[in-house]
């Protein structure tokens, strides 16, 4: 059976450390509040210049040297976001420009936070009808761009970056098993980005090229009832993971490393504590990184695979809540 394999991985993170003591300066929280409440340290903000496109770009460049390919050889990019620098283009349009990649389909999927799995699923599909594509799937976000840095609520769980991987088809028993999304769009109002009137980070941390660019102060800010949020999650992903692994009649003992999107720490410990997984088993990176949204679960693939902690057979799993609510889970054989 043709199943998608990763062949390269790659990611980018603004130099730009935004930590929970300087958060302390620009609203009423406290760096203790945000390390129990989230377990985030600190988070990477995107500098002028530093648009999402590019840093998807920058992402995949290390993909692709990983497999070994140049940008031409490319049939297809997706790009995971919902933080795209312009509504029109697409963001994987402007990577395809940023690339030299003419020979790529390009379009971008938005899922929120869930939308690497939901890209992973999509190349999937064509990977399968053909086994010889070279498909790009990205995560990238400037979500700096997208919160009220005066929302205590809000600003303190995000950060910037990008997350690569390159695919294509392998027969040998290796590659994405299966995976299982939904989506439900009834509770859209727990997350969504609204059209509110933006305050910049007034530490001047945030990149303000994205507003320059389209010259508007009401650009949508997250909003988000987070407590509902984190009941949703919990339960949604562990669902979307037993269903998963019923199906592919395989138990949790047999997962070598779970890669979560990164949201939250004590979103991960239940829902560890509810699969009965140890937490040693979780990939986790939030504390130093925040929520990436739709960047997250392909940084830490990229940071797990260039560690060493990724070897040959491993079995992966992926699982990802986000606005819509949407979320889904996958299963990969290294
Ligand atoms: N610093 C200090 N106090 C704060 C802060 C802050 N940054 N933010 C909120 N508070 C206050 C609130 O105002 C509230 O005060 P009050 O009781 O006087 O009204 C108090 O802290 C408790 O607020 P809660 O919202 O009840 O705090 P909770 O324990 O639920 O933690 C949190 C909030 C961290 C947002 C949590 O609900 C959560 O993690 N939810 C999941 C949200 C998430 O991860 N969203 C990301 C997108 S979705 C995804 O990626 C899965």
């Amino acid at each position: 059976m043709i199943r998608p394999v990763i062949i390269g991985t790659g990611s980018y993170l603004p130099e730009r450390v935004l930590t929970n003591a300087d958060l302390e300066k620009m609203v009423e929280t406290s760096d203790e509040w945000i390390t129990t409440r989230t377990g985030i340290k600190q988070r990477r903000i995107a500098g002028p210049g530093e648009r999402t496109a590019r840093m998807a770009a920058a992402a995949a460049k290390n993909a692709l040297a990983m497999a070994g390919l140049t940008p031409d050889r490319l049939d297809l990019i997706i790009v995971a976001t919902i933080s795209a620098d312009m509504t029109m283009p697409s963001c994987a349009c402007l990577v395809q420009q940023e690339l030299g990649a003419q020979n790529a389909v390009a379009f971008d999927l938005n899922a929120a936070c869930s939308g690497f799995v939901f890209s992973l699923d999509v190349a999937d599909k064509y990977i399968r009808q053909n086994p010889q594509l070279k498909v790009l799937v990205i995560g990238a976000e400037m979500l700096s761009g997208r919160v009220d840095w005066q929302d205590r609520n809000t600003c303190v769980l995000f950060g910037d970056g990008a997350g690569a991987c390159v695919l294509t088809g392998s027969d040998q028993g290796d590659g994405l098993l299966a995976s299982r999304l939904f989506a439900d769009g009834r509770l859209w109002e727990l997350l969504h980005l609204a059209n509110a009137p933006r305050r910049q980070c007034p530490s001047g941390a945030a990149a303000v090229e994205p507003a320059t660019l389209n010259r508007d102060d009401a650009l949508p800010c997250i909003k988000m009832v987070g407590r509902d949020v984190f009941k949703y999650a919990v339960k949604a992903m562990e669902t979307a993971v037993l269903d998963l692994l019923a199906r592919e009649q395989l138990t949790i003992a047999e997962i070598s490393l779970l890669i979560p999107h990164q949201a939250n720490i004590r979103i991960l410990k239940s829902l560890c504590e509810r699969l009965g997984l140890p937490l040693e088993k979780a990939y986790i990176n939030v504390d130093k990184y925040g929520n990436t949204s739709a960047a997250s679960v392909p940084i830490a693939i990229d940071e797990a695979s260039r560690q060493g902690r990724l070897a040959k057979g491993d079995l992966l799993l992926f699982c990802v809540f986000g606005g819509g609510f949407t979320w889904g889970a996958a299963l990969m054989r290294w």
